[in-house]
């Protein structure tokens, strides 16, 4: 059986990024740089790597930075090349008319509100979902290895990692059924519990294959954890109807929502990158003496 292929990729970035103030006072957080990169743009670069052709971004007041982003930027790109520098560092940041939109989330109402907020765009196809502060690292990406997954299962496809029991009520956790290799059946859902209540440690992770139909789970979504709308609860309402896996990812996660793992990324990054690895391991060596 052929699956719909997920052709496009919505990228909720309208968040506050409070707790990186004041470093987000006038930029956005997706535009936080691991070594010499935004995250919005490791992101959307993931999604490229699993044959997703459209981005689709949620933004917000304040967030005009990361649509110059990914725009041509003609003075620049005409002055580098006047004085024969390469530009084809840039050309990852283009995306062209086609292959990109923006719509508003004029509210902070929560994940769910956000993702409905595109429903227009995605229209009545299956999609995946990106939460740029979730940094995935590895080759083949994240959202490739979901893609694998899904072409073989279709559905509905969370990526999901093992973390401290004691953690588990910052994220959405999963039931889990059986599992086959990377995939896990998923038999329930639940946002931000309590750790005496999680159903496990397997939490959500920041990537989703989603069927059209959580759009119109999410029009009729109440309010859940925190008094925001829950993308969680709205995929909970679909299991059951339609196939439901998560898949463990085979690479690193570095949680770039908090200091310490934006920290830990760019040190990361920076070790594995040749152009810098020897002098960034010298230095490191050297501050832990
Ligand atoms: C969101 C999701 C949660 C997921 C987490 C991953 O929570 O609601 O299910 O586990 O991202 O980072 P947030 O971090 O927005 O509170």
């Amino acid at each position: 059986m052929t699956h719909q292929p997920i052709r496009k990729a919505v990228f909720p970035v309208a968040g506050l990024g409070t707790r990186f103030l004041p470093a987000t006072k006038a930029i956005p957080k997706e535009m936080l740089p691991v070594v010499d990169r935004p995250l919005i743009q490791y992101a959307v670069d993931e999604a490229r790597e699993a044959g997703i052709e459209q981005m689709i971004f949620v933004t917000g007041r304040g967030k005009s930075a990361i649509e110059d982003h990914f725009d041509i930027a003609y003075e620049l790109e005409r002055t580098m090349t006047d004085r024969n520098k390469d530009i084809s560092v840039l050309e990852p940041t283009r995306l062209g008319p086609g292959n990109c939109a923006y719509v508003r989330q004029q509210e902070p109402l929560g994940l769910g509100h956000a993702i409905w907020c595109a429903r227009d765009i995605v229209g009545d196809e299956p999609f995946a979902i990106f939460l740029p502060d979730e940094f995935m690292h590895g080759s083949p990406g994240c959202m490739a290895q979901m893609v694998e997954a899904y072409h073989r299962l279709g559905g509905n496809m969370i990526s999901v990692l093992e973390v401290p029991h004691e953690k588990v009520s910052s994220y959405g956790v999963i039931a889990p059924g059986k599992s086959h290799g990377a995939v896990t059946e998923v038999l329930g859902l639940v946002e931000k519990p309590k750790a005496e209540y999680a159903p496990s440690n397997l939490i959500i992770s920041g990537r989703y294959i989603l069927q059209p139909d959580v759009m119109r789970v999410l029009e009729r979504q109440e309010k859940g954890a925190g008094g925001e709308i829950q993308l969680t609860d709205a995929m909970a309402q679909m299991i059951g109807k339609q196939a439901f896996h998560a898949v463990t990812f085979d690479g690193k996660r570095y949680d770039c929502g908090t200091k310490v793992g934006y920290i830990e990324a760019n040190l990361a990054v920076a070790l594995g990158r040749p152009d810098m690895a020897d002098d960034v391991r010298a230095i490191a060596l050297d501050l832990l003496r």
